[in-house]
């Protein structure tokens, strides 16, 4: 019997589009190379992201400012490639880091060509509201589908004085509700909501014709976000109100860890299971003045 995932119809553009009219919820979750990759469309996620957020939570970065072109690229490719190996049924969306396309539309283009020639992306997304129209539609107009991000956009985080909830007053709100359809109008297929009122979710949502996708705004959102990282419980230490832990591998990785660590000290592992053996290498002693022979018998190598 094959052991081969059977490929399945990629989830496109419209479709999420549809999901939304439908009033089917879309799940979205971060990947950073082709093992998560692999794991998060067997897991049936609708939207790959591949995160700046990789500057955190791969990196160790404070920011997500750091992080380059050069390395979204990288990650996206790795990306496409655990897809390859699985169903392959999960849009991909690469985001644009913080440089590569707030200096000019030209830049911008480049930039989300490059994402999707050589990181094998589908759609790009970028941080920004009304500011960015132009910058859309230029993409757009190259045949890249673009993914707003309004709300906390963690790459503003030094104008926003932190990662703080953001649309909490009226006129705050307002202009939440103005991106969006400034975004929506530039030509946007979906767009991200960070940290923002459920009510505001509720309200820009409910005015948009794309789907919107929650991260930390509630349950009214077309779809929901969260950083794989996050999701799986892998840092102990992180968790903020908007997180849900399904798993707790955090304390499941380093419990591993340190029982192989425990049975290397203690010559428990490798045993003879993890041990490959052959009946015709043989100890040969060599006498402590004497050369070794320069042909030793036996075999010396074997596949595993
Ligand atoms: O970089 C990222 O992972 C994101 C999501 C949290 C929306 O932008």
């Amino acid at each position: 019997m094959s052991t081969q995932p059977i490929a399945r119809k990629r989830v496109t553009i419209h479709d999420l589009r549809r999901m939304k009219e439908a009033g089917d919820r879309i799940a979205v979750v971060t990947a950073y190379d082709a093992t998560a990759a692999r794991l998060v469309d067997a897991g049936g996620a609708d939207v790959i992201l591949v995160g700046d957020s990789l500057g955190m939570v791969v990196q160790g970065h404070e920011s997500t400012l750091p992080v380059t072109l050069d390395q979204m690229v990288y990650h996206s490719a790795a990306v496409r490639r655990g897809l390859s190996r699985s169903s392959g049924r999960a849009h991909l969306v690469a985001d644009m880091p913080f440089g590569s396309y707030q200096a000019s539309a030209d830049e911008a283009v480049r930039s989300a060509m490059r994402l999707v020639a050589e990181g094998g992306a589908e759609a790009v997304k970028l941080e920004g509201g009304s500011d960015y129209v132009e910058v859309v539609r230029r993409i757009v107009r190259a045949g890249v589908p673009v993914m707003g991000h309004v709300g906390l956009t963690p790459q503003s985080v030094h104008k926003m004085g932190g990662y703080v909830v953001q649309g909490r007053d009226a006129e705050k709100a307002q202009q939440i509700l103005r991106d969006a359809r400034a975004l929506e109008g530039a030509g946007c297929y979906a767009i991200v909501l960070e940290c923002i009122p459920a009510e505001l979710a509720r309200i820009v949502t409910s005015q948009l014709r794309i789907p919107t996708i929650g991260i930390g705004a509630g349950p009214h959102c077309d779809g929901q976000v969260l950083v794989l990282n996050d999701l799986l419980g892998l840092d102990a230490g992180f968790a903020p109100r908007f997180v849900k832990r399904y798993a707790e591998l955090g304390t499941q990785v380093q419990g591993a860890v340190s029982a192989y660590v425990s049975e290397v000290k203690a010559k428990a592992f490798p045993d003879d299971e993890h041990a490959f053996h052959s009946s015709t290498v043989r100890l040969v002693e060599v006498p402590a003045d004497e050369e070794p022979p320069e042909e030793p018998s036996g075999v010396m190598g074997a596949p595993i």
